[in-house]
Protein backbone atom coordinates (compact mmCIF):
# COMPACT_ATOMS: atom_id res chain seq x y z
CA UNK A 1 0.00 0.00 0.00
CA UNK A 2 1.30 3.52 -0.37
CA UNK A 3 1.87 5.92 1.95
CA UNK A 4 -0.47 9.13 1.84
CA UNK A 5 1.42 12.32 0.95
CA UNK A 6 -0.99 14.22 2.77
CA UNK A 7 -1.74 13.33 6.24
CA UNK A 8 -5.73 13.18 7.21
CA UNK A 9 -5.82 11.19 10.17
CA UNK A 10 -9.36 9.39 10.85
CA UNK A 11 -10.09 8.90 14.37
CA UNK A 12 -12.04 6.25 16.49
CA UNK A 13 -13.04 8.44 19.12
CA UNK A 14 -14.34 5.59 21.52
CA UNK A 15 -10.93 3.70 21.26
CA UNK A 16 -9.12 6.69 21.97
CA UNK A 17 -11.35 7.11 25.14
CA UNK A 18 -10.63 3.48 25.77
CA UNK A 19 -6.50 4.35 25.39
CA UNK A 20 -6.77 7.45 27.85
CA UNK A 21 -8.95 5.80 30.42
CA UNK A 22 -6.22 2.39 30.14
CA UNK A 23 -3.32 4.97 30.30
CA UNK A 24 -3.97 7.46 33.36
CA UNK A 25 -3.03 10.32 31.07
CA UNK A 26 -5.39 13.21 31.03
CA UNK A 27 -5.15 14.36 27.25
CA UNK A 28 -4.55 12.63 24.14
CA UNK A 29 -3.70 15.31 21.39
CA UNK A 30 -5.39 13.86 17.77
CA UNK A 31 -3.54 16.50 16.00
CA UNK A 32 -2.26 20.53 16.14
CA UNK A 33 -1.35 21.11 12.93
CA UNK A 34 -2.11 24.75 10.66
CA UNK A 35 -5.70 26.35 12.27
CA UNK A 36 -6.62 22.93 14.24
CA UNK A 37 -6.07 21.83 17.15
CA UNK A 38 -7.56 18.89 18.39
CA UNK A 39 -7.87 16.53 21.43
CA UNK A 40 -9.82 13.74 23.60
CA UNK A 41 -9.73 14.64 27.12
CA UNK A 42 -10.62 12.63 30.52
CA UNK A 43 -12.79 14.77 33.49
CA UNK A 44 -10.37 16.38 36.59
CA UNK A 45 -11.58 15.95 39.38
CA UNK A 46 -10.05 19.13 40.80
CA UNK A 47 -11.31 21.41 38.24
CA UNK A 48 -12.60 24.64 39.72
CA UNK A 49 -11.21 27.41 37.08
CA UNK A 50 -12.30 29.48 34.44
CA UNK A 51 -10.39 29.27 30.77
CA UNK A 52 -10.22 32.07 28.66
CA UNK A 53 -9.16 30.84 25.50
CA UNK A 54 -7.80 33.19 22.35
CA UNK A 55 -9.85 30.50 20.38
CA UNK A 56 -13.67 29.14 19.51
CA UNK A 57 -14.37 26.33 20.92
CA UNK A 58 -16.43 22.90 19.93
CA UNK A 59 -16.70 20.59 22.67
CA UNK A 60 -18.24 16.90 22.16
CA UNK A 61 -19.48 14.51 24.82
CA UNK A 62 -17.80 10.75 23.40
CA UNK A 63 -18.79 9.25 27.23
CA UNK A 64 -20.80 11.01 30.12
CA UNK A 65 -22.56 14.43 30.42
CA UNK A 66 -20.55 17.59 31.09
CA UNK A 67 -21.67 20.85 33.47
CA UNK A 68 -19.83 23.50 31.50
CA UNK A 69 -19.88 26.55 34.13
CA UNK A 70 -19.84 29.41 32.26
CA UNK A 71 -18.97 33.32 33.52
CA UNK A 72 -22.14 35.25 31.36
CA UNK A 73 -21.62 38.57 29.47
CA UNK A 74 -22.83 40.20 32.93
CA UNK A 75 -20.26 38.29 34.91
CA UNK A 76 -22.70 35.65 36.61
CA UNK A 77 -22.10 32.14 36.46
CA UNK A 78 -24.16 29.82 34.55
CA UNK A 79 -24.48 26.27 34.09
CA UNK A 80 -24.79 24.05 30.86
CA UNK A 81 -25.38 20.94 30.74
CA UNK A 82 -23.83 18.80 27.79
CA UNK A 83 -25.36 14.81 27.59
CA UNK A 84 -23.59 12.04 25.42
CA UNK A 85 -23.34 12.49 22.01
CA UNK A 86 -23.77 16.16 22.13
CA UNK A 87 -21.96 19.40 21.72
CA UNK A 88 -21.56 22.83 22.56
CA UNK A 89 -20.14 25.92 20.96
CA UNK A 90 -17.88 28.24 23.04
CA UNK A 91 -17.40 31.58 21.49
CA UNK A 92 -14.12 33.08 21.66
CA UNK A 93 -13.07 35.09 25.54
CA UNK A 94 -16.16 33.45 27.61
CA UNK A 95 -14.86 32.32 30.74
CA UNK A 96 -15.81 28.45 31.17
CA UNK A 97 -15.09 25.66 32.98
CA UNK A 98 -15.44 22.33 32.16
CA UNK A 99 -16.45 20.26 35.03
CA UNK A 100 -16.68 16.31 34.18
CA UNK A 101 -15.93 12.93 35.63
CA UNK A 102 -12.54 11.38 35.42
CA UNK A 103 -14.24 8.59 33.61
CA UNK A 104 -16.05 10.85 30.90
CA UNK A 105 -14.20 11.77 27.66
CA UNK A 106 -14.73 15.18 25.23
CA UNK A 107 -13.75 15.68 21.79
CA UNK A 108 -12.26 19.18 21.87
CA UNK A 109 -11.25 21.35 18.42
CA UNK A 110 -9.84 24.45 18.66
CA UNK A 111 -7.75 26.70 16.74
CA UNK A 112 -3.60 26.29 17.48
CA UNK A 113 -3.03 28.97 19.00
CA UNK A 114 -0.92 31.99 16.79
CA UNK A 115 2.47 33.13 18.18
CA UNK A 116 2.23 35.82 21.46
CA UNK A 117 -1.41 34.36 21.72
CA UNK A 118 -2.18 33.26 25.86
CA UNK A 119 -4.83 31.56 27.49
CA UNK A 120 -6.00 32.77 30.63
CA UNK A 121 -6.74 30.78 33.85
CA UNK A 122 -9.28 32.14 36.05
CA UNK A 123 -9.88 31.42 39.85
CA UNK A 124 -12.51 32.83 42.01
CA UNK A 125 -13.14 32.13 46.08
CA UNK A 126 -15.89 29.53 46.59
CA UNK A 127 -16.98 31.11 49.24
CA UNK A 128 -17.50 34.64 48.37
CA UNK A 129 -16.91 34.44 44.53
CA UNK A 130 -13.88 37.54 44.77
CA UNK A 131 -11.27 36.95 41.97
CA UNK A 132 -8.25 35.12 43.29
CA UNK A 133 -5.75 34.63 40.63
CA UNK A 134 -4.78 34.46 37.18
CA UNK A 135 -2.19 32.35 35.32
CA UNK A 136 -1.64 33.11 31.71
CA UNK A 137 0.11 31.09 29.17
CA UNK A 138 1.33 31.13 25.49
CA UNK A 139 0.39 27.07 24.77
CA UNK A 140 3.08 26.19 21.81
CA UNK A 141 2.21 22.50 22.40
CA UNK A 142 -0.86 20.98 23.95
CA UNK A 143 0.68 17.78 24.61
CA UNK A 144 2.55 19.74 27.50
CA UNK A 145 -0.95 19.85 29.22
CA UNK A 146 -0.98 23.83 29.76
CA UNK A 147 -4.43 23.30 32.40
CA UNK A 148 -1.84 20.84 34.65
CA UNK A 149 0.67 23.51 34.60
CA UNK A 150 -1.53 26.34 35.48
CA UNK A 151 -2.75 23.99 38.28
CA UNK A 152 0.32 23.60 39.52
CA UNK A 153 1.49 26.95 39.82
CA UNK A 154 -1.54 28.26 41.63
CA UNK A 155 -1.50 24.87 44.12
CA UNK A 156 2.15 26.21 44.81
CA UNK A 157 1.09 30.00 45.85
CA UNK A 158 -0.90 30.10 48.88
CA UNK A 159 -0.66 33.96 48.46
CA UNK A 160 -2.80 33.84 45.46
CA UNK A 161 -5.05 30.76 46.98
CA UNK A 162 -5.82 33.27 49.58
CA UNK A 163 -9.16 35.13 49.23
CA UNK A 164 -8.38 39.50 50.19
CA UNK A 165 -12.02 39.27 50.99
CA UNK A 166 -13.20 36.71 53.64
CA UNK A 167 -9.76 34.75 54.03
CA UNK A 168 -10.66 31.69 52.48
CA UNK A 169 -7.35 29.38 51.58
CA UNK A 170 -8.29 27.64 47.92
CA UNK A 171 -7.72 24.12 48.84
CA UNK A 172 -5.21 22.32 46.62
CA UNK A 173 -6.95 18.88 45.50
FE1 LIG B 1 -13.75 34.92 49.59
Amino acid sequence: MTKPLIAMPIVDLDAIAQQLGESGKRVHVLWQESESLAFVARGREYRSEFHINPSDEVMYMIRGSMNLHYRDTDGTEKIAVIPEGECIFTPTGVAHSPRFAPDAYVLVTERLRRPGEKDRFQWFCMECDNFLHEESVHVADYRTDPVAGAYQSFFDNEEARTCDKCGTVAPTY
